[in-house]
């Protein structure tokens, strides 16, 4: 580490391996080689796998790494004594497929309520480091458009409801905190590619094939760019460092668009030039996914806007990055 490593500020990223984890670490990486940003010591947490040779190679700075299982507090030791009390935790750790928080409901809460992870900073003695905690937009029921924050929260399943009681957790028990309720996040691939399928690609694939697609015309989300929700940690990373003033903020994150998967296949197919009539309008009640979805969980950002001064991109841009530049959206 350089030797002015004291005046910079400490951020881990638990889940450093994960979509938006590696994104994030790619981008404040870069981050560290301009000057005009601010500069931090970064360190990630890995779990099933050792961190990815392509990930380390991406992050153009020095990283600390951690195995580290969310469910116990062994792993915070080694951080501790390595990276000592971070000014910034990202969580970005989870079980975060709803199938399979519907298939082991037990693991879904241990992993998606941080109570290891709060216990960890409690034992510091203050609260000054700022957690931000990736939430869903799944802790809402569904029944409704543009939902805000304080609407009543009411999870359909065991994923929302994991997510709905780590706020509550994080609330209770932490004064400084940005919870962050993300809709679906879609964009590039990441330097070590992750094994789910993303979104944008998989509809692209299938109708590059000439295959007809499926889609529920009648599940709305507000899916949002994978840099904007980079962006907004970094927004509310600055604004912590700047004034040092602790915050308890619940956010809605999510793009403008109300849109359907069809909706979001048909952006695809536009700006692809696909034909349309591949696509096959479906209703989400027609398919056992194994796991209960919400129908219509949009959500209002004006909060966000208003808060951070920022606005999310619009799919069709979004999409348009998506596919320009699969690999790269740090240019
Ligand atoms: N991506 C989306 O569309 C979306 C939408 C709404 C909300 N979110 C939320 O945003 C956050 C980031 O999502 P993502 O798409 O980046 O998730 P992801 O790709 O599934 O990554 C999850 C990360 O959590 C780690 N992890 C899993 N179990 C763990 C455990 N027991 N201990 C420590 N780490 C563990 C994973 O490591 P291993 O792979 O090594 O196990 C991985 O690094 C999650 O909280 C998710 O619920 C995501």
């Amino acid at each position: 580490m350089s030797s002015n490593s004291n005046n910079k500020k400490r951020v881990l990223i638990i889940g450093g391996t994960g979509y938006l984890g590696q994104h994030l670490l790619q981008q404040l990486s870069n981050n560290n080689n301009t000057p005009i940003q601010q500069p931090f010591i970064l360190a990630f947490t890995h779990h099933s796998t050792l961190p990815p040779q392509p990930l380390l190679e991406a992050i153009h700075s020095d990283c600390l790494t951690f195995p580290l299982d969310l469910q116990n507090v062994d792993g915070f030791h080694a951080i501790s004594s390595t990276f000592g009390q971070p000014d910034v935790v990202v969580n970005c750790a989870a079980l975060s497929a709803p199938s399979a928080c519907e298939i082991d409901p037990a693991t879904a809460m241990s992993v998606n309520v941080p109570s290891a992870l709060v216990k960890w900073l409690l034992s510091f003695g203050n609260h000054n480091t700022l957690l931000i905690h990736l939430s869903t937009d799944h802790v809402y029921e569904g029944v409704k458009s543009f939902y805000k924050e304080e609407d009543e929260t009411a999870p359909v399943n065991v994923y929302g409801k994991s997510k709905v009681k780590s706020e509550h957790f994080i609330s209770a028990n932490w004064s400084n905190f940005a919870i962050l309720r993300s809709s679906i996040i879609y964009g590039p691939q990441t330097a070590a590619p992750v094994h789910k399928s993303l979104p944008v690609q998989w509809i692209d694939s299938l109708l590059a094939k000439g295959n007809e697609i499926d889609l529920f015309h009648d599940e709305f989300r507000c899916p949002v760019f994978i840099k904007d929700v980079v962006t907004i940690i970094q927004t509310i990373t600055s604004r912590w460092i700047a004034d040092g003033t602790h915050m308890q903020v619940i956010l809605n994150v999510g793009g403008p668009d109300r849109l359907s998967r069809l909706q979001m296949a048909e952006t695809v197919a536009a700006v692809r030039g696909y034909e349309p009539s591949l696509l096959k309008p479906v209703s989400a009640s027609t398919i056992n996914r194994g796991v209960k979805s919400p129908a219509d969980i949009s959500m209002d950002i004006k909060k966000l806007t208003q808060t951070l001064g920022f606005s999310p991109m619009r799919f069709e841009e979004g999409v348009k990055l998506t596919l320009a530049d699969p690999t790269d959206i740090t240019s």
